[in-house]
């Protein structure tokens, strides 16, 4: 029998962890991103026949921030092929924050570990392709329109502006990468089309809708349509268990155990085969990174519906 959420459990769940908005941080390395509203909390779901159900503020947007990774590697594995993606970035978890630079000195060959850590999203995003950064950024989001089937979804202006005027760590190491011949061409170019691309500003339901099709194996839960390869879906969600959450996808393994990608905004979306897309949303964050409401919602629905896929 198919696994189903009502709209009773979203609310029910919803008004749990309200409780708890007060606990956790606020992201503000971003300074557009501490202006978010703690109490701005959501869940989405998003069934594989198509049926879909959200509480909290479901009118509310916000910006994809990491989850975009998963969305740019789809792309750029679509766009270059699985050699030519995997000659650049790695497979493997780096147990360092997503910021971190650290290994890009001691891994030999020079690359980063997987393209979910910063390092790794900024060479992913480097391999779109398109000569130029609005071309690149056209391309990704006419991918999001396809995948949300919505074709209204675009960047916030303010967030990637925000970004991209104090984004000098993520600076530091596309320049480390082009000194090792990882990445190539211009690294503010580069920074101009990752800032747009994390600041991609959807509603609760869209990123539910987005991760369902990851979920239906690359294929539009509608109209049955092959957005992206199969064996290409297969491998962003294997980066979503193992590299996902960060340096926390170990304990979130254990406690949650569902492929899901989290971004500083605090949005999760999370993506179960044979059930359907998930998204939650909630700003304040743990030391990890991670949306603290989002954890508490995402344990809840998997303890309830037995979704752990281990
Ligand atoms: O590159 C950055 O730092 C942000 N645009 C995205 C980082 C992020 O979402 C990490 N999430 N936990």
């Amino acid at each position: 029998m198919q696994k189903k959420v009502s709209q009773g459990m979203v609310d029910e769940w919803i008004e749990h962890v309200s409780a708890f908005t007060q606990l956790g941080k606020v992201a503000d390395y971003i300074p557009a991103l501490e202006k978010q509203d703690r109490e701005n909390i959501a869940i989405g779901v998003y069934h594989l026949d198509g049926e879909c159900v959200g509480a909290g503020k479901v009118e509310n947007t916000f910006t994809i921030q990491s989850i975009s990774k998963v969305l740019a590697l789809a792309l750029a594995l679509m766009d270059q092929g699985e050699d030519y993606v995997f000659a650049r970035v790695g497979k493997e978890p780096s147990g360092d924050p997503f910021h971190s630079i650290a290994k890009l000195e001691t891994t030999n060959p020079s690359k980063p570990l997987n393209p979910m850590i910063n390092a790794g999203a900024l060479a992913v995003t480097n391999m779109i392709e398109g000569t130029t950064p609005d071309e690149k950024v056209g391309r990704l989001l006419a991918f999001v329109h396809e995948l949300a089937n919505d074709h209204s979804i675009q960047y916030d202006q303010e967030i990637a502006n925000s970004e991209y005027e104090t984004a000098y760590l993520n600076r530091s190491l596309a320049f480390f990468m082009k000194q090792h011949h990882v990445i190539e061409g211009s690294i503010e170019e580069l920074l101009d089309t990752y800032t747009k691309q994390c600041a991609i500003e959807v509603n609760i339901k869209q990123l539910a809708r987005i991760g369902a099709v990851f979920a239906n194996e690359g294929k539009d839960i509608e109209s049955g349509r092959q957005i992206i390869p199969r064996q290409l879906a297969r491998i962003c969600k294997t980066f979503m268990v193992t590299c996902g959450m960060y340096d926390a996808s170990g304990s979130f393994a254990i406690r949650v155990g569902i492929p899901a990608k989290s971004g500083v905004s605090g949005a999760v979306m999370g993506s179960v085969k044979d059930f359907g897309g998930i998204a939650v949303f909630g700003p304040a964050l743990d030391e990890k990174g991670n949306s603290v409401v989002g954890m508490q919602l995402l344990e809840m629905l998997s303890s309830r519906l037995e979704l752990s896929i281990f």
